[in-house]
């Protein structure tokens, strides 16, 4: 793929756990892409099927929920909704024409920033290799999917 593509990346993020290990990767001045544009859940179990299709179909090349490691939800089962929910998405994306690997489920700690950097890091270099999703609201299998949610 080109240098010049810049993937877009839309990451959803508990609060409790993700989101301020990405606050503390911030403050460790820990370098990792910035294309990575966050929004903020209460819990990882909140992110419904909805949420990541309407994301693709707004241009997101890459998908990434991420939550509080097994047994560490402020919701207690949260993530245990999560944990099954991802992978099945993954699942139905193969038939959408959407690759899963565009789509990425990882726990992460508020005290594992660097944690944070490397999956964002690695996630990125694979959004790079599978190149721009164009799913943009233009292909037929894309204007189908909000049956799934
Ligand atoms: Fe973080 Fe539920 S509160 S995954």
């Amino acid at each position: 793929m080109t240098e010049t593509f810049h993937p877009r990346i839309v990451g959803f993020l508990c609060n409790w756990c993700s989101y301020a290990g990405a606050d503390g990767a911030g403050i460790a001045r820990l370098q990792y892409p910035p294309n990575m544009t966050v929004i903020r859940v209460m819990c990882s179990g909140r992110v419904s099927p909805e949420m990541i299709i309407r994301s693709f179909r707004e241009g997101a090349d890459g998908v990434m929920v991420l939550g509080c490691h097994i047994g560490d939800c402020h919701y207690i089962s949260g993530n245990h909704r999560t944990a099954k929910r991802v992978p099945m998405l993954q699942n139905l994306l193969g038939y959408t024409g959407i690759d899963p690997r565009r789509l990425r489920l990882d726990w992460v700690s508020s005290a594992e920033g660097p944690k944070l950097a490397q999956v964002v890091d690695e996630f990125v270099g694979t959004i790079r290799e599978l190149g721009p999703a164009g799913y943009k609201t233009t292909t037929a299998h894309v204007l189908a999917l909000p049956v799934l949610s």
